[in-house]
């Protein structure tokens, strides 16, 4: 929405505002970042740490706030502190998302917990603190980051299919419901994009207890952690860049899949089911 249905004009227009949120170097937030700053956003980058975006600090296209999505207060102080700022928020980008790894049957409920606390409802506390800003100037623009995981959900990673599974879910609803407020709903899915998600799930993954039934698929359900993070994954900068000229469209789309392994899950999810099982299975080493 920015370049285009804001115009060129510097002095006619002012700068859009997009609220990101999981902006750590290295990930995908911080490279949407940087790519929003250089189409003349403004952008209130943002994450669980100030010093995990610190190479952002000194650059006045940013601004930096520290902001928990699992946290209402946290969520409130950062979205007064933008709206007091600038006025408004045309664009946000829930893109703070944590994988979780391990089998269904055994993964402790609160890691399930904390996974959907993040993507689902962290993305939900994000649009529930901000529509009303936006609303009420019949103008916005809300991102959520999906997951092509949710297009055909493999063994081992079932936790964080089904939340981003239910976040494609919230975005289809969304997109309908809140069009009379003027407010474009748009599905980024990526495929397979460079990051720290696979340091970050492997984090995690050493947190869990020791598998019971499934300690003969361990080695398998580790690899898990890291299958989008291979020699052909995108970088995250190119992914950013063609992300970003979507969403700043006149009419952005309402699905918008880019990355390694974006196709081959496309076409996954049309499979019928028992060749999509056959596929997973030998994949996941299940
Ligand atoms: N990389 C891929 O291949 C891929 C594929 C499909 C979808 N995605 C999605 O893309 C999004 C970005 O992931 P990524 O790949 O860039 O992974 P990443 O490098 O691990 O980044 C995730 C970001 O989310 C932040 N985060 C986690 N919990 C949070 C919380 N409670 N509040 C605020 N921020 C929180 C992390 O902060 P900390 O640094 O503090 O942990 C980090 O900044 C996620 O939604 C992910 O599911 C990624």
């Amino acid at each position: 929405m920015c370049m285009e249905k804001h115009g060129h004009d510097e002095e006619e227009q002012p700068k859009p505002v997009v609220l990101i949120t999981g902006c750590s170097t290295g990930g995908i937030g911080h490279a949407l970042a940087r790519s929003f700053a250089a189409n003349r956003c403004r952008v209130v980058a943002t994450s669980r740490s100030r010093w995990s975006m610190a190479d952002l600090e000194h650059d006045h296209r940013f601004f930096l706030q520290e902001l928990d999505v699992q946290s209402d207060e946290s969520v409130r102080k950062v979205v007064d502190a933008v709206v007091n700022k600038f006025g408004r928020i045309d664009v946000l980008v829930n893109n703070a998302g944590v994988q979780c790894v391990g089998p269904l049957a055994e993964v402790p409920l609160s890691a399930i917990q904390n996974t959907f606390d993040t993507n689902v409802f962290g993305s939900l506390r994000m649009i529930q603190a901000v529509v009303p800003h936006m609303a009420v100037r019949k103008e916005g623009e809300i991102v959520n980051v999906g997951s092509v995981g949710a297009l055909a959900s493999g063994p081992w990673s079932g936790t964080y299919n089904a939340s981003k599974a239910a976040l494609h879910a919230f975005t289809d609803t969304l997109r309908l419901e809140l069009g009379h407020f003027g407010i474009d709903v748009v599905n980024v899915v990526p495929g397979a994009i460079t990051s720290n998600i696979a340091n970050n799930a492997l984090a995690n993954y050493n947190r869990m207890p020791e598998w019971k039934l499934f300690k003969p698929f361990e080695a398998a359900i580790r690899d898990r952690a890291s299958l989008s993070q291979g020699s052909k994954s995108t970088p995250s900068e190119e992914f950013a860049k063609n992300t970003v000229a979507a969403v700043l469209k006149k009419n952005p789309p309402a699905w918008f899949s880019y990355g390694h392994y974006s196709t081959f899950m496309a076409i996954m999810y049309h499979l019928p089911l028992f060749l999509r099982d056959f596929f997973l299975k030998k994949l996941m080493k299940c």
